[in-house]
């Protein structure tokens, strides 16, 4: 399957199958493609700890939250706990380096010099700065995006869920002060089809993008729509034909409760 085809299906689902398990190679394959995202600095503070139902114990999955449509909490096999390891900071030096050994980064002879003198202390003065809420939450949504589309091209389907609270969560789990969950992901076998009720609505891509300035719209090509669409990048906007029906059919069977709001 074509990339632009995994990123065309990918949806949230929030219907995941409690019966059929996942197997623990293919969440490997998502972590290992989180793994493989960028981090500014290479700082490797995105981090996750996967739950899996089966064996966790009642505390812990209690303490897990979803304010909006709870009942995916009761469905999903396995959920992964996607946190900041605000620590890994600390070692943004050691991070830096090993990008110049790499030859990832800098040229010609003075660049050990430079990354000494200018770089290195550079990160340890803002370091706790980018601790915070910012640039490495936005280096742990790469790493969930990548994981995320890893999932659906091995036929998985996920959910994000978020919080305002995982002070629970945390000790729940056992995660150090020094970490911060962001979210938590459901991961399962959909319950739903492939095409999850279609695309789910957007704001018009010119109201999104700029070109230059921020009152000149981005050029949104007529022939690159086609080939997405040929692609299947561009689908059908959801609902699809028979979708009320669809979700009607696995609220029963699994007895979902209320009307899956909250
Ligand atoms: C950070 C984040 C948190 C989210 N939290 C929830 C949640 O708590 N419950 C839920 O049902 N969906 C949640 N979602 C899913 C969004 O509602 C969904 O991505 C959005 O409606 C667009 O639909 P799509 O992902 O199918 O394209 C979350 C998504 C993100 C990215």
């Amino acid at each position: 399957m074509e990339l632009r085809h995994v990123i065309g299906n990918r949806r949230s689902i929030r219907y995941l199958d409690p019966e059929r398990p996942v197997e623990i190679e293919k969440i490997q394959y998502m972590l290992e493609a989180a793994r493989l995202a960028s981090h500014f600095g290479n700082n490797n503070a995105a981090r996750a700890l996967v739950i899996h139902r089966a064996t966790a114990s009642e505390e812990q999955l209690a303490s897990l939250p979803s304010p909006v449509g709870g009942f995916q909490m009761k469905l999903a096999p396995v959920f992964i706990l996607w946190y900041v390891e605000t620590n890994a900071m600390d070692e943004a030096g050691l991070r830096l380096r090993e990008l110049v050994q790499a030859g990832a980064l800098g040229y010609g002879p003075d660049k050990h010099k430079e990354l000494e003198e200018t770089l290195v202390p550079l990160f340890n003065e803002i370091g706790e700065f980018l601790k915070g809420p910012g640039m490495v939450d936005m280096d742990l949504g790469q790493a969930l995006a990548q994981a995320t589309l890893m999932a659906f091209e091995l036929g998985l389907g996920a959910c994000c869920q978020g919080s305002d609270d995982w002070s629970k969560v945390e000790r729940a789990f056992g995660l150090p002060e020094s970490s911060r969950i962001v979210v938590v992901q459901t991961v399962g076998y959909p319950l739903e089809d492939s095409k999850a009720g279609g695309q789910r609505p957007r704001l018009p891509f010119e109201q999104l993008f700029q070109l230059n300035n921020y009152d000149t719209p981005f050029p949104r090509a007529q022939n690159v729509i086609a080939q997405l669409e040929a692609d299947q990048l561009l689908q059908q906007q959801a609902p699809l034909p028979g979708r009320e029906e669809e979700i009607e059919a696995i609220r029963e069977k699994y007895d979902l409760p209320g009307s899956g709001m909250v």
